[in-house]
């Protein structure tokens, strides 16, 4: 996200891997592309990525965590479900370092268990539950949802979870509680990106109470049927399929129920960037690129037209009252 300018693989590709490709693709575009600079890095980072993809754990050899197809309206997309190995090793998770490789990379360290997950602030009955307990709160429902990242990527993840409506009403929020925020592990043993003090640690996100309770928000702990990879926030996180990928933050220790809206990670960092609600809105670009546009992870190659983005995400039809009247460009 910030501070990089561009995400330079680890392993860098021997003339003859990338040649070919770009060869039979689109030779003067890649000529026009190679003239500006930015070719290097991005071929580069591209056939790390490839490297990274083929050495990352496979479906079945984490523990089955199966859920029923969920019957949430807008809980499941016919588009195409983004290969696993795509989406366990192309992240974000900066507690083990800002590329995109590092968290499949480095986030082996991570220990989930023991787990608890704090919920306190304005509610009537606030509680720590072991991840167990957590687990058993709800029947697990499968959604295929798509995340949307500000940089211009996305993927389409079979999530394995359920409405984290499900755990807000258990703890009764009082009246006056009118946001949500969302407490991630920062532990500077097992997490290596914590010595950068590119972020305020812990990462911390948040959402609007009746954000949190739209029964798309989904607080997950697995994807494409089994348990979550650590990479992918095991062993809890939160997904919000109609915001920018960062409001999802991942391996949650405490979920804080408050009267202010709470600052969060990337606001701190640089709030003419990223605002508190951060919907997906091809209207309102980032400060530094468009956001019009996004590229299908595993999908939509490094020469090939970018998918046009979808207010919302796609999900406008669910949750676009939540934000009737709102000057969204104020709002970003
Ligand atoms: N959560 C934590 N704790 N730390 C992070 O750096 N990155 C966010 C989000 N949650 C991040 C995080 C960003 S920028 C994105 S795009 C998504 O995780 C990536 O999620 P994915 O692993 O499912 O692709």
């Amino acid at each position: 996200m910030l501070i990089k300018t561009n995400d330079d693989g680890f392993i860098h590709p021997v003339p003859g891997e990338i040649t070919p490709r770009a060869a039979y693709q689109n030779r003067r575009e890649l000529l026009r592309f190679m003239a500006s600079g930015a070719a290097g890095g991005t071929l580069a980072a591209w056939a790390g990525r490839q490297a990274l993809a083929q050495q990352v754990q496979r479906p079945g050899k984490l523990a089955p965590l199966p859920g029923t197809r969920s019957a949430v309206a807008g809980a499941v997309t016919m588009e195409k479900v983004t290969d696993y190995k795509d989406a366990a090793s192309y992240n974000n998770f900066y507690e083990f370092g800002t590329d995109k490789a590092d968290p499949a990379r480095n986030a082996h360290t991570l220990k989930t268990t023991p787990w608890t997950v704090e919920v306190d602030g304005l509610v009537k009955k606030p509680a720590k539950y072991a991840i167990e307990d957590l687990l058993k709160l709800s029947a697990q429902e499968e959604r295929i949802y798509r995340l949307r990242c500000v940089e211009g990527w996305s993927m389409v993840i079979p999530w394995v979870g359920y409405s984290l409506a499900r755990l807000i009403e258990k703890v009764e929020p009082l009246g006056n509680a009118k946001y949500v925020e969302f407490i991630t592990q920062a532990d500077r043993a097992t997490m290596p990106g914590l010595r950068a003090s590119v972020l305020d640690w812990p990462y911390a996100e948040g959402l609007r109470l009746d954000e949190a309770m739209h029964p798309l928000t989904l607080l997950a702990f697995g994807m494409y049927g089994e348990v979550l990879p650590n990479q992918n926030g095991a062993p809890v996180r939160l997904v919000v399929p109609w915001k920018y990928g960062f409001k999802s933050g991942k391996s949650i220790v405490r979920i804080r129920f408050t009267e202010q809206e709470p600052r969060t990670a990337w606001n701190k960092a640089a709030a003419n960037e990223y605002g508190f609600y951060s919907n997906v809105n091809p209207n309102v670009d980032h400060p530094r690129w468009s956001q019009a546009t996004e590229r299908r992870i595993g999908e939509d190659g490094l020469f090939a037209k970018k998918r046009k983005t979808l207010m919302f995400n796609g999900y406008e039809a669910q949750v676009g009252q939540l934000y009737a009247g709102m000057d969204l460009k104020k709002n970003y």
